[in-house]
C-alpha cells in the first residue's frame, strides 16, 4: 500500500517482497538495506527473528533476486548486518549477484555501551556492497577521508594551501595533480547514536546519518533513485532528499512509515547538498 508520496519520495507500508515484485527492470541507482540481523529481539517496533541463519537466507533469496533485478546496470547495493548473518550472506549474494560483483565488505566501527565478560566486545557491523556489472558509478573524490598523511603534510603544506587542496609533483618537465587526501578505506569509524541523540527519533535500530551519507555520496548522483527496502526510521529517506535524490521507501511497520513520512516532510520539500567540502589541513595522529 502506497503510504505517502510527494515529489521526491514514495513510501511503502507492505512486506518488500511484494512492492519489489511491482518495480520495473533496471530502474534503481542505489539500493540501501539495513535488514533485519535475526538477533531473536523482539523491539518496539518489529520481531528480529527468522530462524536458523539457513532459514534466514530462504526468507532473503526471492527478495535479493528482485532487488538485482530493479537494480539498473550502473547500480549498487549495500547490505547492512553484523556477524550473525554476514558469511551465510556473502555466499548468497555472490551467487545471485556474481562472485566479480563483489565490490567490498565495509566494516563500521563504533563504541557503544555495553561490554561483554568474556569474550571480545563485538563493535562492528558489516556492509557488503555489491554491483550489478562493472560499470557500475563510484565517486571516490567524494569521501575521501579528511585526512593527509603526515609525510605528504610535511613536504607539501604550502602547495596544498596555494592551490586550494591540491600538490603538484614535476617530471620530465610535465606536473601531476594530486589530492593530498587519503582514499576511502573500507573501515569507518563513526559513532553510533546515543540514545540522546538530537538525531534520534524513538526507533531502536535507528542508524547515523554521517553513515548513510558516506553511501549516497559514494555510491549515487543528484537526481538518482535510492531505494531502502527495510526502512525503519528513515535515515536513508531523510539523506537521500536532503541531497537531491529521489527516494523509494518501504516498511512492513505503520510506524516506520509515519516517522519517515514527518523526516522527509521536515526538509519542507527543499533539496540541497549539504556537505561541506571544506578544506581540513589538521594534523592527523
Ligand atoms: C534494522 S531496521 C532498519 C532501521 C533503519 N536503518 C533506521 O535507520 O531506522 C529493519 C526494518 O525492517 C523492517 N522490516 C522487517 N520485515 C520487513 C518486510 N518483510 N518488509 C519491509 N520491511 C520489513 C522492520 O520493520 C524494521 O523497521
Amino acid at each position: 500500500m502506497l503510504y505517502f508520496k510527494n515529489k521526491d519520495c514514495k513510501l511503502y507500508n507492505q512486506d518488500n517482497l511484494e512492492i519489489l515484485k511491482e518495480l520495473p527492470d533496471n530502474y534503481i541507482d542505489l539500493i540501501y538495506c539495513d535488514i533485519l540481523y535475526n538477533t531473536g529481539r523482539k523491539f518496539k517496533d518489529y520481531d528480529d527473528n527468522l530462524g536458523t541463519p539457513q532459514e534466514a537466507i530462504l526468507w532473503y533469496e526471492p527478495r535479493l533476486v528482485e532487488m538485482k533485478r530493479v537494480l539498473k546496470d550502473s547500480g549498487s547495493i549495500y547490505l547492512h548486518m553484523d556477524f550473525r548473518l554476514v558469511h551465510y550472506m556473502k555466499v548468497k549474494m555472490d551467487e545471485i549477484f556474481g562472485i566479480n560483483n563483489f565490490v567490498n565488505e565495509i566494516i563500521w566501527c563504533y563504541r557503544s555501551a555495553g561490554f561483554s565478560k568474556n569474550k571480545y566486545s563485538s563493535k562492528h557491523d558489516n556492509i557488503l556492497f555489491y554491483s550489478k556489472t562493472k560499470n557500475f558509478n563510484f565517486n571516490m573524490e567524494e569521501v575521501r577521508e579528511n585526512e593527509i598523511a603526515e609525510e605528504t603534510l610535511k613536504r607539501f603544506e604550502k602547495d596544498i594551501e596555494k592551490y586550494g587542496g591540491h600538490y603538484f609533483t614535476y617530471k620530465n618537465g610535465k606536473a601531476y595533480r594530486h589530492n593530498p587526501y587519503s582514499p576511502p578505506r573500507d573501515w569507518w569509524d563513526i559513532k553510533a547514536l546515543p540514545q540522546a541523540h538530537p538525531e534520534r527519533k524513538g526507533y531502536d535500530t535507528q542508524k547515523p546519518k554521517k553513515l548513510i551519507e558516506r553511501i549516497i555520496k559514494a555510491s549515487s548522483n543528484s537526481g538518482d533513485i535510492v531505494a531502502d527496502f527495510f526502512m525503519g526510521s528513515g535515515t536513508t529517506g531523510e539523506v537521500a532528499v536532503e541531497s537531491g535524490r529521489k527516494f523509494i521507501g518501504c516498511d512492513i511497520s505503520e510506524r516506520a512509515c509515519e516517522i519517515t513520512k514527518n523526516r522527509i516532510l521536515s526538509l519542507n520539500g527543499e533539496n540541497f547538498w549539504k556537505f561541506p567540502k571544506g578544506l581540513n589541513l589538521k594534523k592527523q595522529k
